[in-house]
Parts: C-alpha cells; sequence; structure tokens
C-alpha cells in the first residue's frame, strides 16, 4: 500500500515538512529534501518517543544540515537519522520507505529506507 505524501515541489530545498497520512490527528511522519534527495523519518525521537517538531514542520536546525528535537536537543543526521548529539547518541530515528515517481510524486510505502529521485 502507499500513500501519497506530497510533491518534490511541494518540500523546499534544505527544508523539511510534516504529514499525517494515517489522520491520526498529528504529524506521524516528515521529510526532509536535500536537492533532489528525499528522506523520510517517523515523527518519534528514540529518546522520549515524544514528536520532534517545536512548530509545524520545524525539525531542522538553521543550517538545515541536521534534524532537531525540541524537546532537549538531540541532533540527527538527516540521511542517516542516527543521533550525534544528545541524550539518545548512537539511537536512530525509524526511517519510512518512500518511492518517488517521476513526475515527482513522492509516496509512503511500508518497507522503511530512504530514496533519492532519479
Ligand atoms: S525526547 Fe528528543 S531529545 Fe529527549
Amino acid at each position: 500500500m502507499t500513500v501519497r505524501l506530497c510533491h518534490l515541489d511541494d518540500l523546499p530545498d534544505r527544508g523539511s515538512r510534516g504529514f499525517d497520512p494515517q489522520a491520526a490527528g498529528h504529524d506521524t511522519v516528515f521529510l526532509v529534501r536535500h536537492g533532489r534527495q528525499v528522506w523520510g523519518w517517523v515523527n518519534a525521537c528514540p529518546h522520549y518517543g515524544t514528536a520532534l517538531a517545536w512548530r509545524k514542520n520545524a525539525y531542522l536546525n538553521a543550517a538545515g544540515d541536521r534534524i532537531v528535537c525540541a524537546a532537549h536537543g538531540a541532533l540527527f543526521e538527516v540521511d542517516t537519522g542516527k543521533c550525534t548529539l544528545g541524550p539518545c547518541v548512537g539511537d536512530s530515528l525509524t526511517p519510512v520507505d518512500l518511492q518517488i515517481q517521476e513526475d515527482g510524486t513522492i509516496q509512503m510505502t511500508a518497507q522503511p529506507h530512504s530514496t533519492t529521485t532519479s
């Protein structure tokens, strides 16, 4: 099963955006884009399981090169999801499997991994 999340053009370069594909009432996954690379992550910090963003779609640091947990400041690599600083160093975010169609449509599938457009 796949769920359409958005179009590549809907994501700012070096930006992030949250989604609620299961209509949970809050964003349960988020995407990070660098150029034509997009990674998807479950919106749950490995420290306490809380949502990461401090406000809607704000998952990154000012440089746009690390994911930040707003609760206690953990930093995560955008491409691996690995925590490199903070209370959960060495732990990782849970990846979301993505498919990017030739027309730029980004879909979420059941299998976790990141992908690159062709
Ligand atoms: S809940 Fe994310 S760093 Fe503590």
